[in-house]
């Protein structure tokens, strides 16, 4: 299987030679920062539409969470284009993180689009570091399409855990590794080199369940889902909930 996913590595490595060596030479990262957020824009429409009825019972989570206030502290972290903002309930007080600033101008179409919600700030950094986050600051942290990107989903986690309060719930949703051994997984293994170039560093073959699990966290419920989309090599996705 090893010599194969090579095999493979390397043909997909020939048939997009220019894309590898603009990398190597360090000119496609600042390229792709700039026209990933118009991907992210085209493909969030249809993702919605696909996943409506499951990101809204995900986010049913949050009504319960805001207390006598009717308020909730909502970081949502990895924001893109704040593809998540139409099924929060009114009373969230948003703070977006991302470390692609590129971003922030769609973001603020989706603000704008969604009034009923109010915006704290948008901080440009990455999820390792959030150090602009006081401790226990977050009643509730989104993630979703994030940790298959990020440099360490442990490191990450660790500062989720640290912002959000005692009780605090990290609601997620994440595509993973297909099943090891499987033609999908050696596919994933495949495609993963020339992949994470085309998706800002997204990774295939992330076991992301078994940081989540790790990461210390009271309670982590979830459910494994297929492909929203059949003919990308992304595979399967989680969803759920973890409680500080
Ligand atoms: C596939 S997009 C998902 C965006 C959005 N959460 C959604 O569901 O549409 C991945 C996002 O993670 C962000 N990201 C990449 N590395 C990150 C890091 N280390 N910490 C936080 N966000 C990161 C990217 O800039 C991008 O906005």
């Amino acid at each position: 299987m090893d010599a194969l996913v090579r095999l493979l590595q390397l043909l997909l490595l020939f048939l997009t030679l220019p894309l590898h060596l603009m990398a190597l030479l360090g000119c496609w990262q600042p390229l792709c920062k700039s026209y990933f957020p118009y991907l992210m824009a085209a493909l969030t429409a249809s993702t919605n539409r696909r996943m409506e009825s499951k990101k809204r019972e995900l986010f049913s989570h949050i009504k319960g969470l805001m207390g006598t206030s009717g308020r909730v502290a909502l970081l949502e972290l990895g924001s893109g284009t704040g593809a998540n903002f139409q099924f929060y309930p009114p009373g969230c007080r948003i703070t977006c993180l991302d470390p692609n600033p590129h971003f922030e101008k769609f973001l603020s179409k989706s603000m704008a689009k969604n009034r009923h919600l109010q915006y704290e700030r948008f901080v440009v950094a990455p999820g390792e570091d959030m150090k602009q986050l006081a401790d226990g600051s977050m009643d509730v942290v989104v993630c979703t399409l994030v940790l298959c990107s990020v440099q360490s989903p442990k490191r990450v986690l660790q500062e989720v855990r640290r912002v959000l309060r005692p009780g605090g719930v990290l609601l997620f949703w994440e595509h993973v590794a297909e099943r090891r051994g499987s033609w999908a997984f050696t596919w994933q293994r495949a495609v993963e080199p020339t992949w994470k170039h085309i998706g800002d560093g997204c990774c295939l073959t992330r076991e992301t369940w078994k940081d989540l699990e790790n990461a210390q966290f009271s309670e982590v419920q979830m459910e494994r889902q297929p492909p929203p989309f059949k003919w990308l090599p992304v595979g399967p996705h989680i969803m759920g909930k973890a409680v500080k």
